[in-house]
């Protein structure tokens, strides 16, 4: 009995030793939908929903970042009518996510590419980041929309052409690089968690995670929940984090 207390003690989260930032590849909406016999639409939704659950977890368990692989700059390829229904979830949560998110103290951001978006959903990111500018220190939430790791590398690498061409003097180094990227003032994640079974990267936070602990699971995402949070976070706590040292 003393030994089974003791083996349930060692699986709990250590609460005073919480990763800062975590990000998620929010990945098998379609494959969820498909098994119970829905439109791959539906799958999205029952995703936005996760989404808010998960986030809400995150901020109540004391994270200070979370950034989410919301659409990517591939994800042009899927048929119209899929790339159109993702975009109405999106104005529809994020119209909601305005009005809750001074309520609640929740700082929203956007990577990626977001001048190609429609107007509405370019005049609620405007809307956003107008509250966002004067809510204070809090939980932020990152939410990746047309955003894709090399873009986000090329749009930086312009950035500094633009300075050097404008007379900037001095030379680039890893953190002014950093700067120019969409995350520019974020942490790192520490933990990169994928949901959906598949075990790659698919052009998420190329430069962010080249020291995160990587955490795959079968789950499909619209079934995630606290539950597998906790169970990343517990994986991550038994990692030796090296940094390629000894
Ligand atoms: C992730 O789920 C959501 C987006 C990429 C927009 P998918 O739509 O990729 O779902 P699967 O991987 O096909 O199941
Ligand atoms: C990655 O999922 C993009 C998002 C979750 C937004 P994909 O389903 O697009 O990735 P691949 O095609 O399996 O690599
Ligand atoms: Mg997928």
């Amino acid at each position: 009995m003393a030994l089974l207390k003791k083996t349930r003690k060692a699986e709990e989260v250590d609460r005073s030793n919480l990763p800062r930032h975590i990000a998620i590849i929010m990945d098998g909406n379609g494959r969820w939908a498909k098994k119970r016999g829905m439109p791959r639409t539906a799958g999205h939704a029952a995703g936005a929903e996760t989404f808010r659950r998960v986030a809400t977890y995150c901020k109540d368990i004391g994270l200070e970042y979370l950034t989410v692989y919301a659409f990517s700059t591939e994800n042009w390829k899927r048929p119209p009518e899929e790339v159109a229904a993702i975009m109405g979830l999106l104005e529809k949560y994020l119209g909601e996510a305005i009005e809750k998110m001074e309520r609640d103290g929740i700082r929203l951001r956007f990577f990626g590419d977001t001048s190609v978006l429609s107007d509405k959903l370019l005049s609620l990111i405007h809307e956003t980041d107008e509250i966002t500018a004067h809510l204070g220190k809090t939980f932020q939430t990152n939410v990746c929309l047309n955003y894709g790791g090399r873009d986000e590398i090329v749009r930086a690498a312009r950035k500094w052409a633009e300075r050097v061409k404008a007379g900037e003097e001095g030379a680039l180094d890893e953190e002014i690089f950093s700067s120019l990227l969409d995350s520019a003032g974020v942490p790192d994640p520490e933990l990169l968690i994928r949901p959906g079974g598949e075990m790659r990267i698919s052009n998420f936070l190329m430069w962010q995670s080249a020291y995160s602990e990587l955490v795959f699971t079968d789950t499909l995402w619209p079934d995630f929940g606290p539950k597998d949070i906790d169970a990343a976070i517990l994986e991550y706590q038994k990692r030796n984090r090296r940094f390629g040292g000894l």
